[in-house]
């Protein structure tokens, strides 16, 4: 076995899954904005050192995607961030990209940029610990998009940045997201994402990316937020595998979903489902950002000291997600 596919397996075994801490400093301080706390380094730091030193880490968590500020970090108990994670049993990764721009020759949509120095930027952050990376191409619905030209062009940085990222001998998580903003139905969605997943592969295979030393990070197949008709979670659930089964080789070990702004009990929900009814051989995971973090966040703002309070939050999200990832949640766990 590769010592890259060894990283995807380590990171995904027993129902684990990922942290996406990775919001740049311009995210993360639309989400303190939110709940009322002034973001500052010390204050970003605060909130994400309580994450990482928190108990469910341990048993629930593979692998934490950092953004540059934090991954350069020192604790409050004198340890370099990535030192904590793996302190806790866990992986650190690292965000590359360095965001999507508007597209030229197209309406509306963007490009990922972060190409240029990449290489050297790679090695900097494997000194520093990381052991895997991402990438997020981003897409959007409607009567026109995603074009030919966002399709094209987002799959051909996912590869370049892809083969860059295993030449310095750490995994790529791949992520086309399909944003679920808009009108569109569910089987837009299907058909839309499907394609972009394909053309994603097409260019890895012609770059030669080894399959088995990759994480796809993809969105699930779900009805536009502005769709007058939601589609049931066992119907996400059966069009998402549907979707992948198709889309994806088989040599890829693990997928790892996003949540791109579903609920975080809709998050888990689905993810159970999708375990449920998996009739593949991909471990299916979570790489959550908001549907892992929302409750702790809010938590948290009301007394930016209460470590344990908010970790025990965040412990029960991480542990539902994880007894989701192996088809075992269920509603009532959530209460208590
Ligand atoms: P969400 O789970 O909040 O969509 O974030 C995941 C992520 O990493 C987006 O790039």
């Amino acid at each position: 076995m590769s010592e890259l596919n060894n990283i995807v397996l380590k990171i995904l075994e027993n129902g684990k899954g990922i942290l996406a801490a990775d919001e740049s400093t311009g995210t993360m301080t639309k989400r303190l904005e939110t709940v009322k706390v002034p973001s500052t380094k010390e204050n970003r730091l605060l909130f994400r050192e309580t994450l990482f030193s928190a108990s469910g880490m341990t048993n629930c968590i593979g692998g934490v995607i950092l953004y540059d500020e934090t991954i350069k970090q020192e604790t409050s108990k004198k340890s370099m961030v990535p030192e904590l994670i793996s302190n806790m049993g866990s992986l650190p990764g690292i965000k590359v990209d360095t965001g999507a721009k508007a597209l030229a020759g197209s309406d509306n949509e963007k490009i990922t940029e972060g190409l240029d120095g990449l290489r050297e930027r790679l090695k900097e952050y494997y000194k520093l610990g990381a052991k895997f990376t991402k990438w997020r191409g981003v897409y959007n619905i409607s009567k026109t998009c995603p074009s030919k030209i966002s399709i094209h062009a987002n799959a051909h940085a996912l590869a370049r940045y892809s083969s860059l990222v295993q030449e310095c001998n750490m995994v790529p998580i791949v992520e086309p997201e399909v944003l679920m903003e808009g009108d569109h139905s569910a089987s837009e969605c299907y058909e839309k994402t499907s394609e972009v997943i394909q053309k994603c592969f097409d260019e890895l295979i012609l770059h030669k990316v080894d399959l088995k030393g990759i994480i796809l990070k993809p969105n699930m197949i779900l009805a536009g937020n502005k769709h007058k008709d939601k589609i049931s979670n066992e119907e996400v659930a059966k069009l998402t595998l549907k979707c992948l089964k198709s889309s994806v080789p088989s040599e890829v070990p693990g997928i790892a979903f996003l949540s791109g702004g579903q609920s975080e009990i809709e998050a888990t929900e689905n993810l159970n489902l999708i375990n449920k009814y998996n009739n593949t051989d991909f471990i299916m995971s979570y790489s959550y950002g908001r549907a892992l973090q929302q409750s702790a966040l809010k938590f948290w703002s009301k007394d930016i000291k209460d470590i344990e309070g908010t970790q025990k939050v965040f412990n029960h999200r991480a542990k539902m997600n994880t007894l989701a990832a192996q088809a075992k949640w269920s509603k009532e766990l959530e209460i208590g």
